[in-house]
């Protein structure tokens, strides 16, 4: 229990940490949260013009949650999905931001690369095929969070599957007001400015 509760405290942590807010502020941008969707991800950071600021924010948000399951791997597999799960939780519910974060989307990558590449792949090619065709990052993200849990399914990695799937719930909740945009045709559009 103490190691399971250290992975918890560990990885939310990482996860916590607002890298999209504190990159484009540091760029002097100002506050991410005041433009487009008002969400400090990659997707909104791509709303400054700044592409590079926006790499930076989709590397780093991925590898904190890659790093939170390669640091407490050791401890076993259990501590790394507790630890995963707390760096995707720490994205979504910073308390250094009021417990209002992001939408997750990078850190569900990042944990899911550190546990089954396999999985990451999928999900890099569901969201890269969606977001070439349509321009939109929510809908990929969407797309691909159905995709991930039935192929770690199929692909055998039945213990991550659960967890896969409830933060696939978790996205989905996340993605409320990307999901009547979408249905509107009113959402924003990959590097579209607003
Ligand atoms: O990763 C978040 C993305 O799916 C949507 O971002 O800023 O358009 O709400 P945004």
């Amino acid at each position: 229990l103490p190691i399971l509760l250290a992975a918890l405290a560990f990885g939310y942590l990482l996860g916590s940490i607002p890298f999209g807010l504190v990159l484009t502020r540091l760029a002097g941008f100002g506050d991410v949260r005041s433009i487009g969707s008002g969400n400090i991800g990659a997707t909104n950071v791509l709303r400054t013009g700044n592409k590079k600021l926006a790499a930076a924010t989709l590397l780093l948000d991925m590898l904190k949650g890659t790093a939170a399951v390669l640091v407490t791997v050791h401890w076993g597999l259990d501590a790394a999905l507790a630890a995963g799960f707390a760096a995707f939780i720490g994205h979504l519910y910073p308390v250094w931001l009021g417990f209002k974060g992001g939408k997750g989307v990078a850190t569900y990558f990042g944990v899911l690369l550190g546990l089954a590449w396999q999985g990451a792949l999928v999900f890099a090619l569901v969201w890269l095929a969606v977001a070439f065709t349509t321009r939109y990052s929510s809908l990929a993200a969407l797309v691909a969070a159905i995709v991930v849990p039935i192929a770690l399914y199929l692909f055998g990695f039945r213990d991550i599957t659960l967890l896969f799937t409830v933060m696939s719930l978790i996205v989905f909740i996340k993605h409320r007001a990307n999901i009547s945009r979408l249905l509107d045709g009113t959402e924003g559009k990959i590097g579209a400015k607003g």
